[in-house]
């Protein structure tokens, strides 16, 4: 926290003074991004981190407030979970029903396969090793996981997508909910990462998953708030696909998670009406934030990003309302919000008053 808040001060100096010098203050910018980035790069780009936060600030953990991720805070409710899902191992049946829900509800093309994950976190850690490391392009800043896969599979990164043998695309993009089309796949491997797309299905690019060479990575945890079920799908061209269920052996996902990813996943009515609901939340968050001196730069209506400052003295500063929030090794001034479960906006009102 501390090495942050120096790294941050030290950039937004960087950042005044290339005003009255530009050219010097550019070169000496990037020499001392460089270096810093370097230093960051074992820091995970994750939320979380509260237990860290509450030894730092105080307070009793549970009392604390997690803005810190994009999980939906009402999640969906689970129901009864039959005793079979906890003591047998899951059957054939039972993974089939979790697969037939989920082409329903994505509108699968049928030409694409469908494999149920532990969480979208699953493939993105193996999807690398799908073909031979070459150059891959990632379409940055973005959620720092798949780079650090392809890395650790031997890729080099390249900004140039004409030349990338692999591309990934997080659509829409954490953390700034930047959206691609189809025209934006270009390389022969392409992933797509839509972890954060069901507030949004009708931006999805499910219509690619037949494409060869694609895939399409599904979430469970995000939009349905239940990120310790630890389920996600991977969606797209069936060699790739059988690849992966290779990798990942037999019984990947565990009996509860295919009981609780089929109920919700024929539940649409349930959706729709969290999608109105998380909408109407993010915008009351970007009112309050805004009211308080940021500037909203956009997200999903699962999480809100926005310009500050100084993103760590606003981190900080809700900190010691015990409330976590998100900011970024390579941005200073942004800051991150998820949107408070409904019984804590009065706190997250109060922090900003
Ligand atoms: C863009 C993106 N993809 C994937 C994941 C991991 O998702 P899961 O919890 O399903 O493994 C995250 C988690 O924050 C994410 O931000």
């Amino acid at each position: 926290m501390v090495i942050l808040s120096a790294y941050n001060q030290l950039l937004i100096v960087m950042q005044n003074s290339a005003l009255s010098n530009p050219e010097k203050s550019a070169v000496l910018s990037q020499q001392f991004r460089n270096r810093v980035d370097h230093l960051f790069k074992t820091i995970q780009d994750h939320g979380g981190g509260v237990d860290k936060a509450a030894a730092e600030f105080g307070g009793n953990r549970a009392n604390w407030i997690d803005l810190s991720t994009g999980i939906n805070p009402v999640p969906y409710p689970v129901g009864d979970i039959s005793p079979d899902a906890w003591h047998a191992l899951p059957d054939h049946a039972a993974q089939s029903g979790l697969l037939r829900a989920a082409r329903a509800f994505w509108r699968v093309p049928e030409g694409a396969a469908i494999l149920a994950t532990p969480g979208a976190s699953a493939p993105i850690a193996i999807a690398p090793r799908l073909a031979k490391a070459r150059s891959v392009h990632i379409a940055a800043p973005t959620y720092n996981e798949h780079a650090a896969a392809f890395k650790a599979a031997g890729w080099r990164m390249t900004p140039h997508i004409a030349e990338a043998h692999a591309q990934v695309v997080v659509h829409p993009n954490n953390p700034d909910g930047r959206m691609f089309t189809s025209d934006d796949l270009q390389a022969p491997l392409r992933i797509i990462d839509e972890s954060f797309c069901d507030v949004m299905p009708e931006a999805s690019l499910m219509d690619q998953a037949d494409v060869s060479g694609t895939l399409v990575l599904k979430s469970f945890g995000k939009f349905w708030g239940l990120a310790g079920v630890r389920l996600g799908f991977v969606i797209g061209d069936p060699l790739l696909i059988a690849q992966l269920d290779q990798m990942l052996g037999p019984w990947p996902v565990s009996g509860p998670a295919l009981e609780i990813g089929a109920r919700a996943l024929t539940d649409p009515e349930w959706a729709a009406q969290t999608r109105i609901r998380l909408a109407t939340d993010a915008a009351r968050l970007d009112r309050l934030v805004q009211n308080a001196g940021a500037m909203p730069l956009g997200g999903t209506t699962l999480f809100r990003l926005f310009e500050v400052p100084d993103a760590t003295e606003w981190q900080t500063r809700l900190a010691r309302h015990h409330i976590w929030s998100r900011v970024f090794p390579y941005n200073p001034r942004w800051l991150r919000l998820g949107l408070p479960a409904p019984d804590q906006w009065d706190r997250v009102e109060g922090a900003f008053a």
